[in-house]
């Protein structure tokens, strides 16, 4: 199959972690007999310091004309005083939005060679963690209008938080859909007591669980829930919630993982096309030091190659090889415990071993 794939490799140890998924989505080209094309985006600061901009028109379109997009990370203090508008991270959600993609899914999943390093007591662990966050990615308070304005003469900062009843809908489908092919189990994250736009995202998740008999429906508060995802992280199969709640809770769940630079991510809308990314962020200060851990970004080629291109198959091949170099016991820095033996390396001998573990299934 051939597949043509816009690559952001951004800042920071963007493009190290990138160029290793590059060579392992190679490698499936490879084995399975496709041919995978690429063309470079420029995106974040690398894109604010080349072009002024941190996502020029150009380059969204480039992302718009392909089959999917990979990207890194963006962003970085260089760019810390950049005004609002101009930031490096303007151009991750202008991308967002150009390419419509609303739904983000975020795994929260303990490896088990990794149960150690969860920060949670073993007895919480050992109940198992194993959830998945749908995030709202392209409305709420990121997409309301900004203000900054003068009033009776001191500064005042308007951020206006809106859904509509349809941009609620197209995201509880996704949760439903996607409850529908795990646990069965949904819950439904707002802040109903206080907030409008909860109630109506309340209402709008109760009329829809009626298309949805076999899976079950739960309510919970925000603020609750930030509290059970430490105390009680077993409960949850789905969780489903706005853009900003799901912004601060998915690095509250990713972080009882233990691993963050483990947890790729998965946006689409309404076509195939979605955009695929690690979670963690771009680390400046271990940039180009072949310190950083490309996991996440190879485990979002493999969403990328099990959601985008319907290759189940391939997308196994790397998470079995992902696997299999863990059970070895090769660590890169950030998931390295001190007492197991385990044996640290950088982020390209990583990457390296995974191809070297990748067979045909
Ligand atoms: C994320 C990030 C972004 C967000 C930032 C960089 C705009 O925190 O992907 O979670 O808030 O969505
Ligand atoms: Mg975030």
């Amino acid at each position: 199959m051939k597949k043509h794939i816009a690559v952001i490799r951004g800042d920071g140890i963007g493009p190290e972690i990138v160029g290793e998924a590059l060579k392992v989505l190679d490698r499936i080209c490879a084995l399975y007999d496709h041919e995978f094309t690429y063309t470079d985006v420029d995106m974040g600061g690398c894109a604010i310091d080349k072009w002024g901009d941190p996502l020029p028109q150009a380059e969204l379109s480039k992302c718009l004309d392909s089959d999917s997009v990979l990207l890194g990370a963006v962003g970085g203090p260089k760019w810390n005083d950049v005004p609002g508008p101009m930031r490096p991270e303007k151009g991750l959600l202008r991308l967002r939005a150009g390419m419509g993609v609303y739904s983000n899914n975020r795994p929260a999943k303990i490896w088990p060679q990794l149960a150690g390093a969860s920060p949670l007591k073993q007895s919480i662990v050992d109940k198992g963690i194993d959830f998945i966050i749908v995030r709202e990615l392209i409305g709420g308070i990121y997409f309301g209008a900004h203000n900054t304005i003068e009033e009776d003469g001191e500064t005042v900062a308007i951020d206006e938080l809106r859904y509509s009843e349809q941009e609620i809908e197209r995201i509880g489908r996704i949760g439903f859909e996607t409850a529908r092919k795990r646990g069965k189990k949904i819950c439904s994250v707002e802040k109903s007591n206080v907030l409008d736009s909860s109630r109506l995202w309340k209402s709008v998740m109760h009329r829809l669980a009626e298309e949805y008999p076999d899976v079950e429906l739960s309510d919970m508060l925000v603020d609750n829930c930030a509290m059970q995802i430490v105390k009680n992280p077993s409960q949850f199969d789905v969780v489903v919630t706005e853009n900003m709640f799901g912004d601060i809770l998915s690095d509250e769940a990713s972080m009882i993982t233990g691993s963050i630079g483990m947890i790729p991510s998965s946006s689409l809308g309404a076509d195939s096309c979605g955009l695929y990314e690690p979670i963690h962020g771009s680390a400046p200060d271990i940039a180009g030091m072949d310190l950083a851990n490309p996991i996440g970004t190879i485990l979002s080629a493999a969403m990328m190659l099990r959601y985008s291109f319907d290759m189940a198959v391939e997308a196994d091949c790397i998470e079995n090889a992902v696997s299999a170099v863990l059970d070895q016991g090769y660590r890169t820095a950030d998931i390295l415990s001190s007492d197991t033996g385990c044996i640290k390396v950088g982020c390209r001998e990583m990457g390296r071993l995974i191809i070297e573990n990748m067979k045909r299934e």
